[in-house]
């Protein structure tokens, strides 16, 4: 019998709860914020992408397609327990022969960071992944001079795999397996 797809075997979006965040399917009340992030210069050079530069409305328009048809990325808001919007994560390039694919994270909202709600999202997220999933292997990039990044992931227990250059780029790939997350309860 065929085993399930990632994306059939993670086809609901619970609302999760972590120790410090929960995650939750994204809506269209928050493209606001992610307008905000996605035009923001600094985050966006954290993140080594380039900021939006339409309107509001355009972004809008390719948001809500986004959240109507989310193709192959998996995606969740982050969100504080009292429900204040902070940032977002997904899962997306999904190697079905490996069993690997990749998230990515950010916490857009400054005043939130360097307070554990990264890691926490991360860990929260990888949890629910590995445990509704076949997957075997999750993979992240970052900027090699994103210390404060790195600094989250290898906290959450994701070890150095190499380096990659893409562009004027140099990012630094860090994975974690299954076997290392569902251990930790
Ligand atoms: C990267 C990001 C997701 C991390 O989330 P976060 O909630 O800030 O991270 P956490 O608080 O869980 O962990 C950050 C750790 O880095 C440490 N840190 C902060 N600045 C640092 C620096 N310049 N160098 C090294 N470590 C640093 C913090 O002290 C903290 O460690 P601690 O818990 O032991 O004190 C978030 O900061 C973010 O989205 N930043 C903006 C965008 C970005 O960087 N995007 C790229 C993501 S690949």
């Amino acid at each position: 019998m065929r085993r399930p797809t990632v994306f059939e075997s993670l086809d609901k979006q619970p609302t999760l709860t972590g120790k410090s965040v929960k995650l939750r399917a994204r809506r269209l009340e928050d493209a606001a914020d992610e307008y905000r992030w996605r035009t923001d210069e600094e985050l966006c050079r954290l993140d080594a992408t380039t900021p939006f530069d339409n309107t509001f409305g355009e972004f809008f328009q390719r948001f809500s397609i986004e959240i109507e048809y989310p193709g192959l990325t998996y995606n969740f808001a982050i969100e504080t327990p009292d429900g204040k919007h902070i940032g977002d994560c997904s899962l997306f390039h999904i190697d079905y022969l490996s069993d690997n694919a990749e998230i990515g994270i950010m916490i857009g909202e400054r005043k939130y960071w360097d307070q554990g709600y990264g890691a926490d999202a991360i860990l929260t997220f990888l949890h629910h992944i590995f445990q509704l999933s076949d997957l075997n292997m999750i993979h992240l990039r970052t900027l090699d001079w994103n210390t404060r990044a790195q600094e989250c992931f290898r906290k959450c227990g994701f070890e150095f795999c190499g380096k990659l250059i893409k562009e004027e780029h140099t990012f630094i790939i860090m994975g974690i397996n299954r076997k290392k997350v569902l251990q930790t309860g």
